[in-house]
């Protein structure tokens, strides 16, 4: 198991150390070597995504990413901005699915702005298709409105599209993941509406009969936006396409109201993925010692069960996380009274500790 440390900038290598920490705690015999990226790649090599690192990041049989984004570099052109390492590295990679978990431990209820008994306990799974939709499909662009009321007036265009590998690839995704959880997949589409999501849907369906031990729901857009904030607890895994994913994804996100604890996944078709936690570089608290590690943390754990089937070992990590939040420590993102403050490197001494 070779795994591929890209800290970043900003608070990128301080939450890195502690997952490496972790990771070195459990004695897996896992090879780890560093390389630079956005923000400290540029200052090393001149490039948000040096050669040597996408190289690394390809040979690796999984990427941990901190995170990119220092506003040192804000004045760059836009090719040399470190954000875009994370893009290049996607689109290297062949990084289709991305998966977000929403998980809100019980100590941190009062974090989220929706009332604790809706949020409290709150563990799904929202994993959105990242190559497809109306993100990329052509044609596309602004030309003279051809017909109806507007005819003659300018008019913007996009193309939403879906292919048949790209759907069944992603459902499978979703299918397998489920099988590790609740067993349970709700697939959010608007196949009322657009030709994309009844074929969407209907593909879906097909791939479900693979997996008779999943339940599979379908559930318009709209609906699942409401069922997210009145119930989410009902969710177990959700898989959507490129911008429904987005946005459900925030929101849910949102949900626990902790950026700092929100890990996610990137994978590829072979399950080669790259690991981060959800937020970006956080250049205003940088430095400072301060940053909470655990998205970092629990995003290797995610790497654990998702590219090395470590299953046993990723709940290890997560069980530490929920000894170390019900043992009062706080980083002050999370910090509340009645709880302990502390720093980002006795965050993850603190997990360790606790990995029993
Ligand atoms: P951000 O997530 O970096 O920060 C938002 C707020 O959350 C800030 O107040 C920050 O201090 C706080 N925060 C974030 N992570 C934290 C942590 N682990 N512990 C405690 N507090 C934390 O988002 P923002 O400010 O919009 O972006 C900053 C830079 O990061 C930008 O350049 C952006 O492009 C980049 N970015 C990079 C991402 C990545 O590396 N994948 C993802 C999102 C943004
Ligand atoms: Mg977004």
């Amino acid at each position: 198991m070779k795994i591929a440390i890209l800290p970043g900038d900003g608070i990128g290598p301080e939450i890195m150390d502690e997952a490496v920490k972790v990771l070195q705690a459990l004695g897996e015999g896992i090879e780890m070597e560093r390389a630079e990226v956005g923000g400290a790649g540029y200052a090393a090599h001149g490039h948000p995504l040096p050669q040597a690192t996408l190289q690394l990041a390809r040979q690796a049989d999984a990427v941990l990413f901190g995170a990119v984004g220092d506003y040192r570099y804000d004045t760059l052109e836009r090719a040399l901005r470190p954000e875009q390492a994370i893009l290049g590295l996607r689109r290297e990679l062949g990084l289709f699915a991305n998966l977000r978990p929403a998980i809100l431990y019980p100590e941190l209820a009062g974090a989220s702005t929706l009332k604790p008994e809706v949020v409290s306990g709150l563990d799904i799974l929202i994993i959105r298709e990242l190559t497809g939709d109306i993100y990329f499909g052509k044609p596309r662009g602004v030309r003279t409105c051809p017909d109806g009321p507007f005819a003659g007036q300018r008019e913007g265009f996009d193309t939403m599209r879906y292919a048949d590998g790209e759907i069944r690839r992603i459902a499978h995704v979703a299918f397998q993941a489920a099988r590790k959880r609740g067993r349970r997949v709700t697939s959010v589409d608007k196949a009322n509406v657009l030709e994309t999501f009844q074929f969407w849907r209907d593909v879906v369906t097909e791939v479900h009969a693979d997996y008779p031990d999943v339940e599979l729901e379908h559930m318009y857009v709209d609906n699942a936006a409401m069922q997210l904030v009145r119930a989410p607890k009902k969710f177990d895994v959700i898989v959507t396409g490129n911008m429904f994913g987005d946005i459900l994804s925030d929101a849910a996100a949102m949900l626990t109201g902790s950026i700092g604890m929100l890990p996610s996944a990137s994978l590829d078709a072979s399950g080669k993925g790259l690991y981060e936690p959800s937020h970006g570089s956080a250049p205003d608290i940088a430095g400072q010692g301060v940053a909470n590690p655990l998205a970092t943390i629990l995003s290797a754990a995610m790497m654990l069960r998702y590219s090395f089937g470590l299953a046993e070992q990723a709940t290890r990590i997560e069980d530490a996380v929920k000894r170390v939040l019900a043992q009062g420590l706080r980083t002050p993102d999370i910090h509340e009274p009645g709880t302990r403050r502390v720093g980002t490197s006795d965050m993850g001494d603190a997990v360790v500790a606790a990995l029993g």
